[in-house]
Protein backbone atom coordinates (compact mmCIF):
# COMPACT_ATOMS: atom_id res chain seq x y z
CA UNK A 1 0.00 0.00 0.00
CA UNK A 2 1.41 3.51 -0.91
CA UNK A 3 1.18 5.23 2.21
CA UNK A 4 -0.41 8.60 2.73
CA UNK A 5 2.28 9.88 5.04
CA UNK A 6 5.65 8.91 5.72
CA UNK A 7 8.22 10.11 7.94
CA UNK A 8 11.78 10.80 6.17
CA UNK A 9 14.17 9.63 8.68
CA UNK A 10 17.83 9.89 7.21
CA UNK A 11 19.94 6.72 6.99
CA UNK A 12 20.51 4.82 10.16
CA UNK A 13 24.53 5.32 9.11
CA UNK A 14 24.50 8.75 9.03
CA UNK A 15 22.02 9.78 11.90
CA UNK A 16 22.56 6.95 14.91
CA UNK A 17 26.38 7.94 15.43
CA UNK A 18 24.93 12.01 15.57
CA UNK A 19 22.24 10.41 18.20
CA UNK A 20 24.76 8.25 20.07
CA UNK A 21 27.12 11.28 20.07
CA UNK A 22 24.73 13.55 21.78
CA UNK A 23 22.76 11.24 23.90
CA UNK A 24 26.03 10.85 25.35
CA UNK A 25 27.33 13.73 25.76
CA UNK A 26 26.34 14.78 28.70
CA UNK A 27 24.23 17.51 27.87
CA UNK A 28 20.77 16.52 26.42
CA UNK A 29 18.48 19.57 27.40
CA UNK A 30 18.18 23.07 25.17
CA UNK A 31 21.88 23.81 24.17
CA UNK A 32 24.48 23.99 21.28
CA UNK A 33 22.73 21.41 19.23
CA UNK A 34 19.50 23.28 19.71
CA UNK A 35 21.22 26.73 18.57
CA UNK A 36 22.61 25.02 15.61
CA UNK A 37 19.43 24.01 14.80
CA UNK A 38 18.08 27.48 15.08
CA UNK A 39 20.72 29.09 12.93
CA UNK A 40 20.02 26.28 9.88
CA UNK A 41 16.29 26.84 9.65
CA UNK A 42 17.24 30.66 10.51
CA UNK A 43 18.74 30.50 7.02
CA UNK A 44 16.39 28.08 5.19
CA UNK A 45 13.45 30.55 5.42
CA UNK A 46 15.64 33.93 5.54
CA UNK A 47 14.13 34.57 8.67
CA UNK A 48 16.75 35.02 12.05
CA UNK A 49 13.87 35.95 14.51
CA UNK A 50 12.82 32.56 14.41
CA UNK A 51 12.75 30.50 17.56
CA UNK A 52 12.61 26.30 18.26
CA UNK A 53 10.16 24.74 20.48
CA UNK A 54 9.32 21.67 21.63
CA UNK A 55 5.96 21.40 19.24
CA UNK A 56 4.02 23.24 16.69
CA UNK A 57 1.02 23.36 19.59
CA UNK A 58 3.86 25.23 21.85
CA UNK A 59 4.35 27.63 19.28
CA UNK A 60 0.16 28.72 18.65
CA UNK A 61 0.02 29.04 22.32
CA UNK A 62 2.60 31.11 22.26
CA UNK A 63 1.66 33.39 19.05
CA UNK A 64 -1.22 33.91 20.69
CA UNK A 65 0.24 34.98 24.13
CA UNK A 66 2.48 37.43 22.00
CA UNK A 67 -0.86 38.42 19.76
CA UNK A 68 -2.54 39.74 23.08
CA UNK A 69 -5.44 37.35 22.69
CA UNK A 70 -6.69 36.62 26.14
CA UNK A 71 -9.80 35.17 27.76
CA UNK A 72 -13.29 36.54 26.32
CA UNK A 73 -11.23 37.76 23.11
CA UNK A 74 -12.49 36.47 19.42
CA UNK A 75 -9.84 35.01 17.08
CA UNK A 76 -11.12 34.48 13.70
CA UNK A 77 -10.21 30.54 12.55
CA UNK A 78 -10.51 27.70 10.28
CA UNK A 79 -12.63 24.42 11.14
CA UNK A 80 -10.73 22.84 7.58
CA UNK A 81 -7.52 21.75 10.46
CA UNK A 82 -6.27 19.75 12.52
CA UNK A 83 -7.71 20.20 16.28
CA UNK A 84 -4.56 21.80 17.88
CA UNK A 85 -4.96 25.23 15.72
CA UNK A 86 -8.34 25.51 17.35
CA UNK A 87 -7.40 24.10 20.99
CA UNK A 88 -4.49 26.75 21.03
CA UNK A 89 -7.18 29.34 21.25
CA UNK A 90 -8.89 27.88 23.50
CA UNK A 91 -6.36 27.92 25.41
CA UNK A 92 -5.67 31.07 26.01
CA UNK A 93 -9.44 31.89 26.56
CA UNK A 94 -10.18 33.15 23.35
CA UNK A 95 -13.55 32.51 21.49
CA UNK A 96 -13.13 31.04 18.27
CA UNK A 97 -14.88 32.46 15.06
CA UNK A 98 -15.59 30.25 12.57
CA UNK A 99 -14.89 31.70 8.71
CA UNK A 100 -16.24 29.33 6.07
CA UNK A 101 -13.71 28.18 3.39
CA UNK A 102 -13.49 28.90 -0.11
CA UNK A 103 -15.10 26.17 -2.01
CA UNK A 104 -12.16 25.51 -4.93
CA UNK A 105 -9.22 24.80 -2.30
CA UNK A 106 -11.08 24.45 1.70
CA UNK A 107 -8.89 27.45 2.65
CA UNK A 108 -10.57 30.20 5.05
CA UNK A 109 -11.91 32.33 2.42
CA UNK A 110 -11.03 36.17 3.29
CA UNK A 111 -14.51 37.58 2.27
CA UNK A 112 -16.15 35.80 4.86
CA UNK A 113 -13.34 35.89 7.66
CA UNK A 114 -14.15 40.09 7.09
CA UNK A 115 -17.59 39.83 7.02
CA UNK A 116 -16.91 38.05 10.63
CA UNK A 117 -15.07 41.01 12.52
CA UNK A 118 -16.36 42.22 15.33
CA UNK A 119 -14.84 44.96 17.80
CA UNK A 120 -13.60 41.91 20.00
CA UNK A 121 -11.40 40.08 16.91
CA UNK A 122 -8.13 40.10 18.06
CA UNK A 123 -6.35 38.41 15.66
CA UNK A 124 -6.75 36.20 12.16
CA UNK A 125 -5.46 32.11 11.98
CA UNK A 126 -4.78 30.99 8.95
CA UNK A 127 -3.91 27.45 8.25
CA UNK A 128 -2.66 26.64 5.00
CA UNK A 129 -3.86 23.14 4.46
CA UNK A 130 -2.12 20.61 3.47
CA UNK A 131 0.44 23.01 1.95
CA UNK A 132 -1.60 25.32 -0.36
CA UNK A 133 -1.43 28.83 0.94
CA UNK A 134 -4.01 31.24 1.63
CA UNK A 135 -5.15 34.43 -0.21
CA UNK A 136 -2.70 36.54 1.18
CA UNK A 137 -3.05 39.53 -0.98
CA UNK A 138 -6.58 39.54 0.47
CA UNK A 139 -5.49 38.59 3.94
CA UNK A 140 -2.92 41.33 4.35
CA UNK A 141 -5.60 43.54 3.29
CA UNK A 142 -7.94 42.84 5.48
CA UNK A 143 -5.19 42.78 8.16
CA UNK A 144 -4.34 46.70 7.60
CA UNK A 145 -7.55 47.47 7.07
CA UNK A 146 -8.47 46.34 10.58
CA UNK A 147 -5.16 46.31 12.28
CA UNK A 148 -5.25 42.30 13.18
CA UNK A 149 -2.24 40.54 13.10
CA UNK A 150 -2.27 37.35 10.88
CA UNK A 151 -1.34 33.93 12.53
CA UNK A 152 0.24 31.85 9.97
CA UNK A 153 -0.28 28.53 10.98
CA UNK A 154 2.15 27.00 8.47
CA UNK A 155 2.59 23.41 10.22
CA UNK A 156 1.32 21.62 6.81
CA UNK A 157 3.31 24.21 4.19
CA UNK A 158 6.96 24.01 5.42
CA UNK A 159 8.80 25.26 1.93
CA UNK A 160 5.93 27.40 0.49
CA UNK A 161 6.14 30.51 -0.33
CA UNK A 162 4.35 34.50 -1.40
CA UNK A 163 5.30 36.41 -3.76
CA UNK A 164 8.82 34.53 -3.55
CA UNK A 165 8.93 34.22 -0.35
CA UNK A 166 9.47 31.50 2.33
CA UNK A 167 6.36 31.20 4.39
CA UNK A 168 7.44 31.88 7.66
CA UNK A 169 9.26 35.73 6.90
CA UNK A 170 5.90 37.00 5.75
CA UNK A 171 3.44 37.70 9.07
CA UNK A 172 3.78 38.47 12.32
CA UNK A 173 3.26 35.33 13.71
CA UNK A 174 4.36 31.94 11.66
CA UNK A 175 4.17 28.36 13.53
CA UNK A 176 5.64 25.29 12.07
CA UNK A 177 5.18 21.92 13.19
CA UNK A 178 7.93 19.04 13.17
CA UNK A 179 5.93 16.39 14.61
CA UNK A 180 6.18 12.51 12.96
CA UNK A 181 4.52 13.12 9.55
CA UNK A 182 5.20 16.83 8.64
CA UNK A 183 7.71 17.26 5.68
CA UNK A 184 10.52 17.18 7.97
CA UNK A 185 9.98 15.62 11.62
CA UNK A 186 12.70 15.79 14.47
CA UNK A 187 9.64 12.77 16.20
CA UNK A 188 8.63 16.36 17.94
CA UNK A 189 8.97 19.90 17.43
CA UNK A 190 8.31 23.49 16.14
CA UNK A 191 9.04 26.76 15.38
CA UNK A 192 7.74 30.42 16.27
CA UNK A 193 8.76 32.46 13.78
CA UNK A 194 8.38 36.61 14.62
CA UNK A 195 9.49 40.25 12.94
CA UNK A 196 9.60 41.66 16.27
CA UNK A 197 12.85 41.63 18.25
CA UNK A 198 11.20 42.54 21.23
CA UNK A 199 8.38 39.69 20.99
CA UNK A 200 11.54 37.45 19.76
CA UNK A 201 12.89 37.74 23.53
CA UNK A 202 9.61 37.29 25.12
CA UNK A 203 9.03 33.97 23.39
CA UNK A 204 12.44 32.75 24.14
CA UNK A 205 11.64 33.78 28.28
CA UNK A 206 8.33 32.55 27.40
CA UNK A 207 9.66 29.14 26.53
CA UNK A 208 11.63 28.29 29.48
CA UNK A 209 9.57 29.07 32.26
CA UNK A 210 10.39 32.81 32.14
CA UNK A 211 13.67 32.81 32.54
CA UNK A 212 16.21 33.98 30.29
CA UNK A 213 18.61 31.11 29.44
CA UNK A 214 21.31 33.77 28.49
CA UNK A 215 21.65 34.54 32.13
CA UNK A 216 23.16 32.47 35.01
CA UNK A 217 19.92 31.03 37.38
CA UNK A 218 21.17 33.19 39.75
CA UNK A 219 20.54 36.64 38.02
CA UNK A 220 17.70 35.84 36.52
CA UNK A 221 14.46 37.37 37.95
CA UNK A 222 10.89 36.08 36.26
CA UNK A 223 8.18 38.75 35.76
CA UNK A 224 6.07 36.86 33.26
CA UNK A 225 5.32 33.34 33.77
CA UNK A 226 6.33 30.98 31.11
CA UNK A 227 5.74 26.85 29.81
CA UNK A 228 8.39 24.29 29.41
CA UNK A 229 8.22 24.75 25.37
CA UNK A 230 11.77 24.25 24.85
CA UNK A 231 13.66 22.38 22.10
CA UNK A 232 15.83 19.59 22.95
CA UNK A 233 19.48 18.60 22.41
CA UNK A 234 18.46 15.38 21.05
CA UNK A 235 15.23 16.14 18.88
CA UNK A 236 17.77 19.35 17.55
CA UNK A 237 20.29 16.87 16.76
CA UNK A 238 17.67 14.97 14.71
CA UNK A 239 17.04 18.41 13.15
CA UNK A 240 20.33 19.11 12.30
CA UNK A 241 20.73 15.63 10.39
CA UNK A 242 17.83 16.58 8.58
CA UNK A 243 18.50 20.07 7.44
CA UNK A 244 21.27 18.24 5.07
CA UNK A 245 18.14 16.53 3.38
CA UNK A 246 15.57 19.20 3.58
CA UNK A 247 15.30 20.90 0.44
CA UNK A 248 15.67 17.38 -1.86
CA UNK A 249 12.66 15.97 0.58
CA UNK A 250 10.62 19.10 -0.10
CA UNK A 251 11.33 19.28 -3.47
CA UNK A 252 9.79 16.06 -4.28
CA UNK A 253 6.46 16.95 -2.49
CA UNK A 254 6.43 20.09 -5.04
CA UNK A 255 7.42 18.17 -8.23
CA UNK A 256 4.87 15.51 -7.25
CA UNK A 257 2.27 17.85 -6.55
CA UNK A 258 3.03 19.88 -10.18
CA UNK A 259 2.64 16.66 -11.69
CA UNK A 260 -0.35 15.57 -10.37
CA UNK A 261 -1.83 19.13 -11.50
CA UNK A 262 -0.70 18.82 -15.27
CA UNK A 263 -1.79 15.26 -15.66
CA UNK A 264 -5.21 15.32 -13.61
CA UNK A 265 -6.73 18.12 -15.25
CA UNK A 266 -9.58 17.03 -16.85
CA UNK A 267 -9.48 13.55 -15.51
CA UNK A 268 -13.38 12.94 -15.41
CA UNK A 269 -14.60 12.80 -11.66
CA UNK A 270 -11.34 14.74 -10.55
CA UNK A 271 -11.60 18.81 -9.75
CA UNK A 272 -8.59 20.11 -9.13
CA UNK A 273 -8.23 23.24 -6.44
CA UNK A 274 -7.43 26.30 -7.42
CA UNK A 275 -4.08 28.21 -5.19
CA UNK A 276 -4.16 31.58 -4.01
CA UNK A 277 -2.75 34.24 -6.68
CA UNK A 278 1.21 34.65 -5.51
CA UNK A 279 1.42 31.52 -3.94
CA UNK A 280 3.81 28.70 -4.36
CA UNK A 281 2.12 25.62 -2.35
CA UNK A 282 4.36 22.90 -0.66
CA UNK A 283 1.94 20.07 -1.19
CA UNK A 284 2.21 18.56 1.57
CA UNK A 285 -0.85 16.11 0.76
CA UNK A 286 -2.09 16.25 -2.82
CA UNK A 287 -6.16 18.11 -2.43
CA UNK A 288 -8.63 17.17 -5.43
CA UNK A 289 -12.05 17.19 -5.23
CA UNK A 290 -13.28 13.73 -6.70
CA UNK A 291 -17.37 12.89 -7.04
CA UNK A 292 -18.44 9.37 -4.78
CA UNK A 293 -15.84 9.72 -2.66
CA UNK A 294 -16.37 7.08 -0.75
CA UNK A 295 -16.18 4.66 -3.53
CA UNK A 296 -13.15 6.71 -4.88
CA UNK A 297 -11.06 6.05 -1.92
CA UNK A 298 -12.19 2.14 -1.64
CA UNK A 299 -10.92 1.49 -5.52
CA UNK A 300 -7.54 3.22 -4.84
CA UNK A 301 -7.49 0.97 -1.87
CA UNK A 302 -8.17 -1.76 -3.61
CA UNK A 303 -5.44 -1.10 -5.72
CA UNK A 304 -2.96 -0.51 -2.77
CA UNK A 305 -2.86 3.59 -2.50
CA UNK A 306 -4.50 5.21 0.68
CA UNK A 307 -6.50 7.90 -0.12
CA UNK A 308 -8.21 9.94 2.56
CA UNK A 309 -9.65 12.97 3.64
CA UNK A 310 -7.80 12.54 6.59
CA UNK A 311 -8.92 15.47 9.20
CA UNK A 312 -11.81 15.98 11.21
CA UNK A 313 -14.06 19.11 10.63
CA UNK A 314 -13.36 21.08 14.18
CA UNK A 315 -16.36 23.08 14.61
CA UNK A 316 -17.91 20.09 14.88
CA UNK A 317 -16.33 19.18 18.52
CA UNK A 318 -18.48 19.96 21.88
CA UNK A 319 -15.52 22.26 23.13
CA UNK A 320 -16.50 24.50 20.38
CA UNK A 321 -20.42 24.08 20.67
CA UNK A 322 -20.73 27.97 21.24
CA UNK A 323 -19.18 29.19 17.94
CA UNK A 324 -21.31 26.79 15.99
CA UNK A 325 -22.20 28.68 12.63
CA UNK A 326 -23.76 27.81 9.51
CA UNK A 327 -20.70 27.13 6.95
CA UNK A 328 -22.48 25.86 3.59
CA UNK A 329 -19.18 26.03 1.95
CA UNK A 330 -16.94 23.93 4.44
CA UNK A 331 -20.29 21.31 4.30
CA UNK A 332 -19.66 21.12 0.64
CA UNK A 333 -15.98 21.04 0.75
CA UNK A 334 -15.81 18.72 3.31
CA UNK A 335 -17.98 15.79 1.67
CA UNK A 336 -15.88 16.19 -1.61
CA UNK A 337 -12.20 16.63 -1.03
CA UNK A 338 -9.63 13.89 -0.62
CA UNK A 339 -5.84 13.63 -0.45
CA UNK A 340 -3.09 10.97 -2.74
CA UNK A 341 0.00 10.35 -1.73
CA UNK A 342 2.26 12.90 -3.05
CA UNK A 343 5.65 12.86 -0.74
CA UNK A 344 9.18 12.33 -0.74
CA UNK A 345 8.45 8.48 -0.49
CA UNK A 346 6.11 8.80 -4.08
CA UNK A 347 8.75 8.07 -7.10
CA UNK A 348 8.13 8.34 -10.97
CA UNK A 349 6.53 5.03 -11.13
CA UNK A 350 4.27 5.24 -8.12
CA UNK A 351 2.80 8.50 -9.23
CA UNK A 352 2.38 6.76 -12.55
CA UNK A 353 0.49 3.94 -11.24
CA UNK A 354 -1.51 6.48 -9.27
CA UNK A 355 -2.55 8.43 -12.40
CA UNK A 356 -3.33 5.29 -14.33
CA UNK A 357 -5.49 3.87 -11.50
CA UNK A 358 -7.52 6.84 -11.09
CA UNK A 359 -7.95 7.35 -14.87
CA UNK A 360 -9.42 4.08 -15.05
CA UNK A 361 -12.43 5.15 -12.81
CA UNK A 362 -14.69 3.81 -9.92
C1 LIG B 1 -2.53 22.36 11.08
C2 LIG B 1 -1.77 21.97 12.32
N1 LIG B 1 -1.53 22.90 13.24
C3 LIG B 1 -0.84 22.62 14.35
C4 LIG B 1 -0.37 21.36 14.60
C5 LIG B 1 0.33 21.09 15.88
O1 LIG B 1 1.63 20.68 15.73
P1 LIG B 1 2.32 19.72 16.80
O2 LIG B 1 1.76 18.35 16.62
O3 LIG B 1 3.77 19.83 16.46
O4 LIG B 1 2.03 20.26 18.15
C6 LIG B 1 -0.60 20.34 13.65
C7 LIG B 1 -0.12 18.97 13.78
O5 LIG B 1 -0.06 18.16 14.47
C8 LIG B 1 -1.33 20.66 12.48
O6 LIG B 1 -1.58 19.72 11.56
Amino acid sequence: MIPLVKPFIPAREVLMPELEKILYSGYIAEGEAVYQFEDKFREYLKNPLSLALHSGTDALHLALILAGVKSGDEVISTPMTAEPTNTSIAMVGGKVVWGDVDPRNGLLDPYDVEKMISERTKAIVLVHYAGMVCDMNEFYRISQKYDLPIIEDAAHALGSKYRGRMTGCNSPYTVFSLQAIKHMTTVDGGFLCLQNVEEFDRARRLRWFGLDKKRSRLENDITEVGFKYAMNNVNATIGNVQMRYLEDVINRYIVNGKYYDRVLAGVDGVQLVQYSPDTEASYWLYTMKVKDRENFIKMMEANGVMASPLHHRSDTHSIFQTSKRNLPNMDKWYKEFVHIPCGWWVGDEERERIVETIKKGW
